[in-house]
């Protein structure tokens, strides 16, 4: 019974805040990124620091899985293509999410 409920609702959280950033993020395209925590700051943080994502920063996950799910995509997370983020881009930022330690903890929780 709930179950049929947030699924929906989850897909709506989802679509608001992938068009909410998506105008940023197609402000910049590939090869013009100053670095891998500016592509951060305007194309994961409002999923991945918002609870639309899971929290990924401070799990030291493989680099590899992470270029291949910015790739590819995954579920309800789009796919950034080499026009957003070259292979160059992409390979640095997999590495900057892999070594990142755990974020500072907000001060409020929703
Ligand atoms: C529209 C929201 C959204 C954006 C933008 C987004 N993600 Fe995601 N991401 C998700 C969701 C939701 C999942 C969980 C998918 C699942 O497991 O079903 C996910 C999963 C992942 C995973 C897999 C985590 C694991 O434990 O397997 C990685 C790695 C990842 N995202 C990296 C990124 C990076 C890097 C960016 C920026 C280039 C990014 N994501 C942008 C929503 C997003």
């Amino acid at each position: 019974m709930t179950q049929s409920l947030t699924k929906p609702i989850l897909w709506a959280v989802v679509l608001a805040a992938w068009m909410a950033g998506a105008t940023s993020a197609v402000a910049q395209a590939a090869g013009e990124w100053k670095d891998s925590a500016e592509i951060w700051k305007a194309s994961c943080h409002y999923c991945h620091d918002e609870g639309v994502g899971p929290q990924i920063l401070g799990l030291h996950l493989a680099p590899e899985l992470i270029r291949q799910t910015v790739r590819n995509g995954l579920n309800a997370m789009p796919p950034f293509f080499p026009s957003e983020l070259d292979a160059r881009e992409l390979a640095a930022l997999a590495h900057w999410v892999s070594v990142h330690g755990v974020p500072p903890a907000k001060e409020k929780q929703p």
